[in-house]
């Protein structure tokens, strides 16, 4: 795995002119304040509830993206200021997959990792997805499937014309459904900031005991995981972390 200490932040060119990446100062900097603040903190966790329903056209629609029998279909939840949107599809013996869209100029909001998982998007709609995987630019088109290997940095943004529509795996699954629910609820929820970032306590807080780890790519490993453990165990006690960064800055 690679060594994230003093990782320099990823140039973006101009042909790519609607990615946001936040800067390491501003990353460094909440990262720094909820680690401070977790350790003084004392909140309980709020119950998550999944916004799931079964209507018949979500059911018809989403047969036509998996290839399994559909237990149910979540609500689509939203990141207002980065375009993206998904659901969760759920196969009857545990299956899950993401319906994943981002409209036009919509952008995934930060770079990042996933420590020990595969992130595999099979893209079913549009035509110029820009995904930049450890500074390798890749343009995906409807029918292409990329996959990002676990560790890798990725970010990506839609240059197209049209809405992309992707149906996103994680390999191995382990508690992927759990993070993406609760990540997605998060955002949906317009816990995020000017740049669409999930607030970074609330997200601590709620995805801080999963398996399915993964990481801002410009924030040195060992702090995040010194605060994951920190979440963990305030959560662990009953307590609740103070959302102590700014959703608007
Ligand atoms: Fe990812």
């Amino acid at each position: 795995m690679k060594d994230r200490q003093g990782l320099a932040q990823r140039i973006i060119t101009p042909e790519e002119p609607s990615i946001v990446v936040p800067t390491l100062d501003l990353s460094r900097r909440g990262f720094l304040g909820f680690a401070s603040a977790a350790a003084i903190a004392g909140l309980s966790s709020p119950a998550y509830a999944g916004l799931v329903r079964n209507s018949t056209q979500a059911l018809l629609e989403c047969s036509k993206l998996v290839n399994f029998e559909i237990e149910k279909v979540s609500e689509f939840f939203f990141d207002q200021k980065t375009g993206e949107k998904i659901r969760f599809i759920y196969g009857k013996k545990g299956e899950f997959r993401g319906d994943y869209r981002v409209l036009p100029k919509g952008f995934i909001p930060f770079e990042h990792y996933h420590k020990v998982q595969s992130e595999v998007f099979d893209m079913r709609a549009g035509s110029n997805f820009i995904l930049r995987i450890d500074g390798k630019k890749h343009v995906a088109k409807k029918g292409m499937t990329v996959t990002v290997p676990a560790g890798a940095d990725h970010i990506g943004h839609n240059a197209g014309t049209e809405e992309a529509q992707f149906v996103v795996d994680f390999l191995p699954k382990l508690d992927a459904d759990l993070l993406f629910e609760r990540y997605w609820k998060i955002c949906n929820d317009g816990h995020v900031d000017a740049h669409g970032r999930p607030n970074l306590g609330r997200l601590l807080e709620e995805t801080c005991d999963l398996k399915s780890a993964t990481y801002n790519s410009h924030i040195p490993e060992p702090l995040q995981v010194a605060a994951r453990e920190a979440a963990a165990a305030l959560k662990k006690a009953g307590k609740k972390i103070e959302h102590c960064v700014s959703e608007n800055g």
